[in-house]
């Protein structure tokens, strides 16, 4: 495998299905890349950061057929929807990319091709009991006693066909050494249990084909155009396409194959949720080790949202929008919400009461420091810290805070990261309270503990904003901007910078109450 670099970083979220609406699930895969992403940039690290959607297959067809239009109109207004979602929550996707796109199908053909070319396909006769209502296959225990669909209720028929099957079951060995050796490969360890125990039984060939005449949406394959490629081979080959590393229109010795240097492969991390940890760390790794590419570096595959207790889904009509939240809190509350509440790895339950703590969380101990803080300096010192002073009062704490941070955010595990971050909130504002500014104020010959004792907590405050940033991108801007600055400084700035540099002003509540 080879090593990452400590400046270069490629974070990719699963491009999301043109059939629904954005929803938490994806907001939650799509915010955790952000925070990342976000980290690494202001840490000076070169990022490239993609998203995008999922635009082929039966899904979209018969959601576009449902809708009256074709497949093309619907991926349009839908990838235009999440580009606009992910615009209104804050994220800095520095691609996204649409499978429609033809450089993304001319990469998928010349993927497919070196796939034959190298052997590892081949064709075969697949019978299965297909539904013509639903378009497709079901198994003998979905079917139950009466043979029926289990969706529609309909009859089934005994159908034959030509599919073309990728030798995955060729590299079942291969992908458990690689499993093995790389115990941090899939994140958490539960997950990667998990895919060691499905890699127990011996691993079937993939069929990457469906005849044209049954599903016409997909992109044809190169060496039978009355196939097109099954979606989740197209899907997952998203990731190779917006790296660079294939140039189809090169000769084939140049295309890239055989030397990804100076592209963005192999990906550092795939953030996925644990619901597509099947494809992301079975099929994609086997289909690359075909082509003869590196794997990714890292997958995390995270928890799954439910509401209160139940399942998120669209019949039962308790999905919740995350545009919704953010018109009535703002993007950076519900981002903080979600990346919060969320155990990296562990499912968690959206609730408005629980949604609320966090809110209250943010007002009470984050904005109420920043309204104290920024007002005390304001009035005791006319919003400049003396230049000879340090304020070194809240040093330790400042220090347990970054280094957790660190930690944690090397690890995946955001949510302690924010938990650390909010502890040297806490501790500040416990300064407050045990150093009392405002006494010190009244007294005679108190005037340098003042000056220190606000020293320290103006320098809390921006190491916060820093630490924040990744969360809260525009809180936290908001929040310097009371500060005299109009950019967050970075960790390593926020440490150092010359506190009498600042111009303080008392700032308004950076999360005001909510009436009810
Ligand atoms: N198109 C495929 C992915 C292809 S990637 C090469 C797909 N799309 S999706 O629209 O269904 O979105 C998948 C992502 O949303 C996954 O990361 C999934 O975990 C996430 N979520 C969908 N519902 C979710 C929850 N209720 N909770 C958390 N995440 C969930 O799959």
């Amino acid at each position: 495998m080879s090593q990452p670099t400590a400046s270069r970083r490629y974070l990719t979220t699963p491009i999301y299905y043109a059939s629904g609406e954005p929803h938490i699930g994806h907001a939650y895969t799509t915010f955790l890349a952000d925070a990342l992403a976000r980290y690494h940039r202001q840490a000076g690290g070169d990022v490239f950061f993609l998203t995008g959607t999922d635009e082929h297959g039966q899904k979209i067809q018969e959601e576009a057929r449902r809708r009256g239009i074709a497949p093309m109109e619907l991926c349009d207004a839908m990838a235009e929807r999440f580009q606009e979602a992910w615009g209104d929550l804050g994220i800095s996707y520095d691609r996204f990319i649409r499978t429609t796109e033809p450089e993304h199908q001319a990469v998928v053909q010349a993927f497919v091709q070196r796939l034959m070319d190298r052997g590892y396909i081949y064709d075969a006769e697949y019978e299965g009991w297909y539904s013509v209502h639903e378009e497709r296959f079901f198994t003998e225990k979905e079917l139950g006693p009466n043979r029926t669909d289990p969706i529609a209720g309909r009859p089934v028929e005994r159908i034959r066909e030509k599919n073309y099957f990728f030798r995955m079951s060729a590299f079942q060995d291969d992908l458990i050494q690689h499993i093995q050796e790389n115990p941090e490969w899939i994140f958490p360890e539960k997950r990667r249990n998990e895919v060691l125990g499905f890699l127990q039984n011996p691993l079937s060939d993939l069929s990457i084909s469906r005849p044209r005449s049954r599903l016409a949406w997909g992109i044809p394959l190169p060496f039978d155009e009355e196939h097109v490629t099954y979606v989740w081979v197209d899907a997952l080959i998203n990731y190779l396409t917006a790296s660079g590393a294939i140039d189809p229109g090169k000769p084939p010795e140049q295309q890239g194959f055989d030397d990804v240097e100076g592209s963005w492969w192999p990906a550092d991390l795939h953030l996925i949720g644990k619901d597509i940890l099947t494809t992301h760390a079975v099929y994609w790794p086997t289909l690359l080790m075909g082509a003869g590419l590196p794997l990714p570096r890292r997958i995390l595959a995270h928890g799954w949202w439910v509401v209160g207790e139940t399942k998120m889904s669209k019949s039962l009509g308790n999905v919740v929008d995350p545009l919704a939240l953010q018109g009535e809190f703002g993007s950076d509350a519900v981002r903080w919400f979600l990346l919060r509440e969320m155990p990296t790895g562990e499912d968690a339950s959206y609730t408005p009461e629980r949604f609320l703590t966090r809110y209250e969380e943010l007002a009470n101990v984050l904005g109420n420091l920043s309204s104290r803080v920024t007002s005390m300096v304001a009035r005791y010192q006319n919003g400049r810290i003396p230049s000879e002073v340090n304020g070194r009062g809240l040093e330790n704490q400042i220090t347990t805070a970054l280094d957790q941070v660190h930690t944690s955010m090397h690890s995946l595990r955001v949510n302690e990261a924010l938990a650390a971050a909010m502890e040297l909130a806490r501790a500040a504002n416990g300064y407050v309270e045990t150093e009392e500014p405002w006494s010190l104020a009244r007294q005679d010959g108190k005037e340098d503990e003042l000056a220190e004792t606000l020293a320290s907590l103006l320098r809390s405050l921006l190491l916060l904003a820093a630490l924040l940033l990744p969360v809260m991108p525009g809180k936290m801007k908001e929040l310097v901007s009371s500060l005299g600055l109009s950019q967050v400084p970075t960790i390593e700035e926020a440490q150092r910078l010359p506190l009498h540099q600042l111009a303080v002003e008392k700032a308004p509540p950076l999360f005001p109450r909510i009436e009810d």
